[in-house]
This record gives C-alpha cells, structure tokens and sequence, in this order.
C-alpha cells in the first residue's frame, strides 16, 4: 500500500516537472554548469555515490515550487561529473514517519550492499508540534527505483536528544561493518553521534564522535566522517555556531574504541552560500565534496525566496571539490579536475603591472574561469581589488587586505537582493605569491586562494548585459605574474 502510495507521488511529482521543464529551462538565471535541479526547489546534496561506472547525485528537493516544503529526493546521474542526465525521483514522501504536515524525506547518504544501491535518510514528519525525526533505509536493485524498507524507521531518536534535533545519517562501510555518523543535540550542545551495524538494518550506538561546546552551536547538520591520507575528518554544518557555513576537524580516530581525537579546525568555506556539504570517494580514490551552494541565514526565507524562485526554481550545487590533507594537518578544498572540460578560448597573460589606484580590465561577461598569480616580492600595495561582475549600477567586491591579512567579499553592491560582507583570513606569512582561483557562473562567484584553503562561495544575482571585470592595486603597486582565463561551456542547458 504504502509503496503504492511513494510511486503515486512520484509520478505525480514527475507530471509535474514535464509541464513545467521547458519554462523554467528558459530562466535568464539558469546556471551553465553548475548542477541544479530541472524545476523547483532544491537543497542538500544527498546519496553521493560512484555506483556501477557512474556518479550519482541525489538531492533534497521539492518539484513543484521554487520554495521549500515537504522534502522528495531530485536524483541524476554522470559519468564525468560535468554533464547531467535527469532519472526518475528517488523517495517521495508516503509513511507516517516521513509524510505529515510538511516533513519529508530528509537529507541522508548512499552505499552499496548485496549488489544493491541503499539510501539511509532521515524520516520526517510534523505531528503539529515540530518535527519527528528518525533514520530510515530504501533500497533498489536498479539504483533507479527505491523501496522503502518495511520494518523503518531503523533508529530512533535515543533519550536526552529532541526528536527534532536527530538527523541526516552519513553512512560508510570499513572491513565487514557499515558505519554511520548522524547529527543530534543534547543539552543544547551539538554532537556527531556515531552507530555500527552488520547489515544495514540493526544498528547499534558506538560513540559520540564529537561535541559542540557552545562554540560550534546547538546542532550539527550534515555531519560526515571520512580518511584522507592517514587522518580522519569530521565535517558538519552547525546550526547557532559563530561559523557561518561549514567546518571540519581533522584527527585521529580508533575503530576498536569509536573514539575521535582531533587537532585542527578549520572552515570549508567562508562564502554566504556554502552548505551541507557532501563527500564521496571517486572513481580513483580522491574524496570529493559537493556543497548546498546557499546557507539558511543568509535568505529571509519564509518571505522571498530571492531572485530564481520567480522563475520557478532554487539552489544549485557549488562546484565538486578534492579534499586534500596538507603537512600542518589543515585540509585544502580544489576544484576537481574535471571541469577543464568545460574551458574554451584561453586568454593569457603574463607580467602586468598595476599602477596604485589603475583599474585593469581583466574581461568582460559573468561565465568565466580565472587564475591569478601576484607576485609579491614586486608589489607594494596595501590592498588588491577584484572589481567583479560590473554594470551600470551594480559591482562585487572582493578585497584582498595584505595589511590586515583579511580576504573580505562584498556583496552590498552585488545586485537588487544579496547583502553582506564576508570574511575570511589572508595568510601570506613566508610566500612570494598570491594564488586566486575563481570559478563565475550566471549567479555565483566562487573563489579560492591561499593554495585552496581559503574559499569563499557567494551567489550574484546580476544578469545585466555588458558586465566588465577588473583588478586594481591601492596603496601602491601590484605585480601579476601569470592571468589566464577561459570561457567555460554551457552544459546544463
Ligand atoms: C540542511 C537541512 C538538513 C535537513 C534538510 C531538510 O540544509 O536542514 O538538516 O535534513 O536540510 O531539507
């Protein structure tokens, strides 16, 4: 009944999206290549897995509108990472533990087990209270179509944590035993509570893996648990916390103890619209992340969903990352090497001097990739400032402050919605160069510097024709070594 009841929404959900697919495919805001859902709103990547010779992205979505409600999960498929083909959705809302006044099928992750593709998510319902939340299992023997497991929700909520603050299960496999690592609050703190399980199914507590206490806020969404190199990773998005978006822990970790010790912090990005971030091991081995490219700060939400929900849609993923380990424990986040499929008409140049105050054109356009090096051994100035996406009115900052050692992103100016300035540190001690890295799509800039440590990924939403970018040194002068710049190709459309 209950399954009947899934494919009956499913398929109602997917008339819908035909009837809308074509205008909203048409909005002047539509990304190039950055991963969105085909109408609707979408949120948290989901389920991230290299399953039979193809990647799948799975995401929280709602179909209908360019809003969120009652969660469903949006699934598509790559064999590259860059080019995208919509399948069927995967979950829909139908069990009391997942379906009543606007809960849904919340975040949650995907392995492999007995040849079959499992999603283990959390259930969702509103008993008109708040939330009810439990982890609960699917499974398909396609990886197309899922099943809801009859016996779920498979753990609940244990005493102590609210039945509102249990969520978004990130589940691996180590030798013969799953393992998962979920979000929870106790005592108003946030923990990662961590379980163990033989068959997917029976699961049993191990450990919390870590705890907020107090400076990492009440609740961690999103948690993930991960190796790179020889060191383990916790990564969550917290809620109450003083960082904005999303940090990680890098340590040891003992799986005869469940026991986690780590020594470096640090924030994956420090943009406005980095998100639940999710990781996944590729094809070869490197461990990719894929961020919500929004946070639920930085949006009045529940008044104005921003620009793109008037054209039927919202939310996009930030493009995949490769975490990488670096000798003093910090991790680096660069952008995979995949997307150098997308580049065309390589502009470059070498050895440009800006004179203090001189505003250099770099190029004109919004749909671009750029690499800077400034060489610092020749520069006096005290600030370098991208001038990006200019128009009449409008411009996005951001400030590279060598005096301050600070990287500040300024959307005040950016477009009719976004506000705010983001900062994040500059660490130039001992180095000769300056490294940027951006990545400009339609309504997103995303930047990366520092040798990819210090990112900031923050959306514009200016669309206006005739946009010019450039850098200016103040202060002095400024040395750029190296410019190239590509043009990157429209894949989503
Ligand atoms: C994070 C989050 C998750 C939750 C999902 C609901 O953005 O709030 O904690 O599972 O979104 O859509």
């Amino acid at each position: 009944m209950s399954q009947k009841l899934m494919l009956e929404k499913i398929e109602k959900a997917q008339r819908e999206i035909d009837t809308k697919r074509e205008v909203v495919k048409h909005g002047k805001m539509r990304q190039c290549y950055h991963f969105m859902g085909e109408t609707g709103w979408i949120n948290d990547p989901n389920g991230l897995i290299y399953f039979r010779g193809k990647y799948h992205y799975f995401y929280q979505h709602n179909p209908f509108n360019g809003f969120w409600d009652s969660m469903y999960w949006g699934h598509a498929v790559s064999n590259d990472l860059i080019h995208w083909e919509y399948l069927p959705l995967a979950l829909a809302p139908s069990e009391y533990y997942d379906n009543h006044l606007k809960g849904g099928c919340f975040s949650g992750s995907a392995i492999e087990h007995d040849g079959k593709l499992y999603l283990v998510y959390t259930g969702t319902c509103n008993n008109g209270n708040g939330f009810e939340q439990a982890q609960c299992i699917a499974y398909s023997e396609d990886g197309i179509h899922f099943e809801k497991y009859k016996e779920n929700p498979v753990i609940s909520a244990p005493k102590g944590v609210p039945t509102d603050m249990f969520r978004d299960p990130k589940v691996w496999k180590h030798e013969d035993t799953f393992y998962l690592v979920c979000g929870a609050s106790m005592n108003g703190f946030a923990q990662a509570r961590l379980y163990k399980s033989k068959d997917m199914l029976n699961w049993e507590f191990v450990n919390v893996l870590a705890e907020s206490r107090g400076e990492w806020g009440f609740m961690w969404e999103c948690p993930d648990f991960f190796q790179v190199g020889n060191k383990y990773v916790l990564m969550f998005s917290p809620m109450g916390g003083k960082e904005r978006t999303s940090v990680y822990l890098v340590g040891d970790f003992d799986y005869n103890t469940g026991k986690f010790f780590y020594k470096t912090s640090g924030e994956i990005d420090w943009g406005f619209d980095y998100y639940a971030p999710q990781s996944f091991e590729a094809a070869d081995g490197r461990r990719l992340l894929v961020g919500w490219a929004n946070a639920w700060d930085w949006m009045p939400f529940w008044k104005d969903w921003g620009p793109t929900y008037r054209e039927g849609w919202c939310g996009f993923f930030n493009v995949p990352r490769e975490a990488v380990l670096n000798k003093n424990g910090t991790l680096s986040f660069i952008p995979v090497k995949e997307l150098e499929v997308l580049r065309k008409n390589k502009l470059e140049r070498k050895e440009i001097l800006l004179e203090d105050g001189r505003e250099e054109e770099i190029c004109d356009g919004s749909i671009y990739e750029l690499k800077l090096k400034v060489n610092l051994k020749n520069t006096t100035a005290d600030k370098i400032i991208l001038k990006l996406r200019v128009s009449d009115h409008k411009r996005t900052e951001i400030v590279f402050d060598l005096k301050k050692a600070e990287i500040r992103f300024d959307r005040n100016h950016a477009d009719d919605w976004s506000k705010g300035i983001a900062r994040g540190p500059l660490n130039l001690m001992n180095k000769d160069c300056l490294d940027i890295h951006i990545y400009s799509d339609k309504i997103s800039v995303e930047l990366f510097s520092n040798e990819y440590q210090n990112n900031f990924s923050c959306n514009i939403y200016n669309v206006e024709k005739g946009q010019k970018n450039y850098i200016v040194a103040e202060g002095g002068v400024a040395e750029i070594d190296t410019l190239e710049k590509w043009d990157l190709e429209n894949v989503m459309q």
